[in-house]
């Protein structure tokens, strides 16, 4: 029997046939926006991601000074990327109103290596002509290519977590927008199993983020952690961390001129949210931009929450963060 009729996915046309025969070997799951996720080298990915990964672990070279914004989706990758953009090209605030953050979404200017740069059987040319490259990815910190993780390589990291609670009805509310009609339903008790097993994407989380948290303690100068409820509470206090890890401080000259200040409110929510680019515009593979816009609050899983499912994910993180040092404030 041909492998694509043991495969019933609906988006392999644009698999290679090793691809699609690997697909064959890896336990699957039901999916939240496609039919299934695939449990691939310990974390659960969609099939197309898959490929791009093996390509980015196999071809991916660091160089000094790259910089990968990291995270889980839905833990607030976009202002992340946003953030990391406008302090390493603080330069551009001079333009104003032609700043790239006005007409393009951050996920233009910050590419996923899995869903830009190495998708499609891509494999990008290797240029330092604009160093630092900025790049993302979601890929867990285990998984990345040697050439990032080296102690010695002069690669940074920036990691953004956010509270399992939110990050969950953030999931919910993305997957209920995106989900296919085709796939049939997936309830709100079903997702909160499905997530309570680990099961997302790039999940389980709580491996996700242990993964950059125990890097991040070990090696300080490679993985800086971040938290979105945090940076909520005093973006400045971030800003700086921020700048400070990536090598370029604001000096005492930028913080009396109020650039930090400049910074936080070009990326802050209420003025990306607003823009038309993120209002009408798409990007990555003619996604709408407006769906990585919804509420950005701290707390609201509380309107969705029962006391028992409170129980459950209190006690799971619990457990599965324990020891740690790892914590959130709910
Ligand atoms: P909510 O769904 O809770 O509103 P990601 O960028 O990883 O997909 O994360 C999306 C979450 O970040 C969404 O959370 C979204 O509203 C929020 N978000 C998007 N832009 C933001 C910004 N500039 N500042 C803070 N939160 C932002």
């Amino acid at each position: 029997m041909a492998f694509t009729q043991l495969i019933d996915e609906d988006d392999h046309q644009e698999l290679s046939q090793d691809t699609k025969e690997f697909l064959t070997t890896l336990p699957k799951n039901k999916g939240w926006r496609t039919r299934h996720l695939y449990l691939f080298q310990g974390f659960w990915c969609q099939a197309k991601e898959i490929q791009a990964i093996l390509s980015f672990q196999q071809h991916f070279r660091a160089q000094a000074n790259d910089i990968i914004v990291a995270s889980i989706p839905k833990t607030g990758t976009t202002w992340l990327k946003a953030l990391t953009f406008s302090v390493v090209n603080r330069n551009l605030l001079s333009l104003g109103e032609k700043h790239p953050l006005l007409t393009s979404n951050p996920h233009d200017l910050v590419p996923f290596l899995e869903y830009n740069l190495y998708a499609n059987n891509n494999i990008p040319a290797v240029s330092d002509s604009t160093s630092p490259r900025l790049m993302a990815t979601h890929v867990p910190f285990q998984a990345l290519p040697d050439s990032i993780r080296m102690e010695s390589g002069n690669a940074r990291v920036v990691y953004i977590s956010r509270n399992p609670f939110d990050t969950f009805i953030s999931i919910w509310h993305f997957m209920s927008k995106l989900r296919p009609e085709e796939l049939g339903p997936f309830s709100f008790k079903e997702a909160f199993d499905t997530y309570c097993k680990g099961v997302i994407g790039y999940g389980p989380y709580w491996e996700h983020m242990l993964g950059y948290w125990k890097e991040s303690l070990e090696n300080p100068d490679k993985v800086l952690f971040l938290k979105y409820e945090e940076m909520k509470e005093n973006i400045t206090v971030h800003l700086k961390r921020l700048a400070e890890f990536l090598g370029c401080p604001f000096s005492a000259e930028e913080e009396k001129a109020g650039v930090i200040e400049e910074v936080a409110k070009l990326c802050s929510f209420e003025n990306l949210k607003e823009l038309d680019v993120n209002k009408n515009g798409k990007s990555i593979a003619n996604f709408e931009n407006k769906h990585l816009f919804r509420t950005a609050k701290v707390g609201g899983w509380r309107n969705h929450f029962t006391p028992s499912m409170v129980e459950q994910l209190s006690t799971l993180m619990e457990q599965k963060l324990a020891g740690s040092g790892l914590s959130f404030n709910i």
